[in-house]
């Protein structure tokens, strides 16, 4: 068979809260070759803890890797093309391992996990000086969402944890560092990092100085030798290093270049390079990211400010307002295994369309409390507005209407902190094949929504700045390149009128579901 003709070719692990992927792109026209995706299991231990297996992690980075080159080679591509690697993840889940052993210490503990909401409320009561403390210098509030606390609390509550970092023997990461330390050879040399994107997420990172913030440290007392080195988002940080896997062993050598929290690898998969450009990205959660360009803009409805991307050493730092929704994705899946009313998460549109309403239901699916724009940690996850005539069809009707009108609330929240409103609303992630639910969010939107052909931005991003790294410079930023996506678009089709009177509904049902646990 004939080979085809391509330019280099980058990889990308895409390492999401439900599923692992690893991708293959032309670095020319940045279409999509190949791709392989595992879903990863989570564990709820106690209500409100929420694990993972960091090895199962990291075994589902290699069979992605596997098969995806399998695949290319069935597609006659040579996978010594692949010239560069860049890593998204899944942020502030915080895993510690022994450096010596390169066994994890603990699972991973997720970042939808509350098992840290006494240590917030301790913590929040001798902050020093202001209130401020914490978000001004790292733009989040002080939440069981990021890392600082999930590490605390692993170093008061596991022997293990405590015993590796008294002897020297404890590294402490978000996936990101877990998987390139792996990835570089482990305990034979692995590189111990993360990039300045990740390390905003864990509340130890000062976004003005971009380094780990000493004076954080001390109040969450968390000692600094265990942080991993913080580097841009790209810049190649080691090469692939696997000795255990014969065909993912095929990619030894190959740079990692590129290193994103997989909603800044969105955003620069989205290209939204200027100050004022959004993206929202539907996985798990739904995150809702504006680049504010140089400049940290502190929000005044409940956003956070967080680093956008640094890609490169000597490249500026870019930042952006983000919206965070914890439970997207995630209420599917609770259909799926919690109340087996579909069986795959494709069924969901199915169900939605058989009754295209949820005939006055609403559901709150605020199981790990409410993010942005609430921040309320007592919130629990409500249906309300049943009748006997209720079926399951409007239930899933109504989850992914909640996934749209969580999605209205930042955007509200954005148009006020922004003065601008925006025009239309950039799409991306698993969920946006969803026709139902992209028409839905353009009605509750009232603002057309846009969606690439190609929806795989988070996977496109780290890929970018791995092919732009200095050292690798198969990857130009430049928007031309991207020939190969095209956009598909979803105009409101309601009346105005009705999408306020539903959102207004949707509000009343929110309130509802706060202080359900005090
Ligand atoms: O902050 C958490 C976020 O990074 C998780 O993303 O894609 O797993 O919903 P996702």
């Amino acid at each position: 068979a004939k080979k085809a003709v391509l330019g280099p070719l980058v990889g990308a692990v895409d390492q999401g809260t439900s599923s692992t992927r690893f991708l293959v792109f032309n670095s020319k026209t940045a279409e999509l070759l190949s791709h392989h995706q595992v879903e990863i299991k989570q564990e709820f231990p106690r209500e409100g803890w929420v694990e993972q297996d960091p090895k199962e992690i990291l075994q589902s980075v290699y069979e992605c890797i596997e098969k995806t080159c399998e695949k290319l080679g069935q597609l006659n591509i040579d996978i010594s093309n692949i010239k560069a690697i860049g890593v998204s993840n899944q942020r502030e889940t915080t895993v510690v391992w022994d450096k010596l052993t390169g066994e994890p210490l603990y699972n991973a503990v997720v970042w939808l996990d509350l098992r840290t909401q006494s240590t917030v409320e301790n913590l929040s009561k001798r902050i020093p000086g202001n209130n401020n403390f914490v978000k001004s210098k790292t733009g989040l509030p002080l939440s069981t969402y990021f890392s600082a606390v999930k590490l605390r609390w692993l170093l008061d509550n596991v022997k293990k944890v405590q015993k590796a970092v008294e002897e020297n023997r404890a590294l402490f990461g978000t996936i990101d560092s877990w998987l390139i330390w792996s990835l570089t050879g482990g305990i034979h040399g692995g590189v111990h990092c993360t990039d300045v994107t990740n390390a905003s997420r864990t509340m130890l990172f000062n976004i003005h100085s971009l380094e780990w913030d000493k004076e954080l440290c001390e109040f969450f007392e968390i000692p600094m030798e265990i942080l991993p080195n913080v580097r841009s988002s790209s810049e190649i940080y080691g090469l692939m290093k696997i000795s255990h896997s014969l065909k993912a062993g095929a990619l030894e050598g190959v740079p990692i270049s590129g290193c994103l929290g997989d909603q800044s690898a969105a955003l620069v998969g989205q290209m939204c390079f200027q100050d004022g450009q959004a993206k929202n990205t539907y996985g798990t959660g739904c995150f809702l990211l504006c680049n504010t360009g140089h400049k940290c803009v502190f929000s005044e409805h409940g956003l956070l400010t967080t680093v956008a991307y640094k890609l490169g050493r000597d490249k500026p730092v870019y930042y952006a307002l983000e919206g965070s929704v914890a439970i997207a994705g995630a209420v599917i899946r609770w259909l799926r295994d919690n109340l087996g009313i579909i069986k795959s998460s494709e069924e969901i549109e199915k169900l939605a369309k058989e009754v295209g309403t949820s005939y006055g239901c609403y559901f709150v699916p605020a199981f790990s409390g409410l993010y942005a724009p609430y921040w309320e940690p007592s919130a629990r996850g409500i249906i309300c507005g049943l009748t006997q005539f209720t079926n399951k069809c409007h239930i899933a009707f109504a989850a992914l209407e909640a996934v749209c009108f969580q999605t209205r609330e930042i955007l509200d929240a954005m148009n006020r902190d922004c003065g601008i409103p925006l025009s239309h609303l950039q799409v991306d992630g698993g969920m946006t094949s969803n026709k139902i639910l992209m028409q839905l969010q353009a009605d509750i939107l009232y603002i057309p929504v846009v969606k690439p052909s190609m929806p795989e931005t988070t996977a496109l991003g780290a890929a970018m700045a791995a092919g732009a790294a200095e050292g690798v410079g198969v990857w130009s930023l430049e928007p031309e390149d991207l020939s190969a996506v095209t956009m598909e678009r979803f105009e409101p089709q309601i009346n105005a009128e009705e999408s306020e009177i539903r959102y207004s509904t949707w509000k009343k049902a929110v309130m509802k579901s706060i202080g359900w646990v005090t």
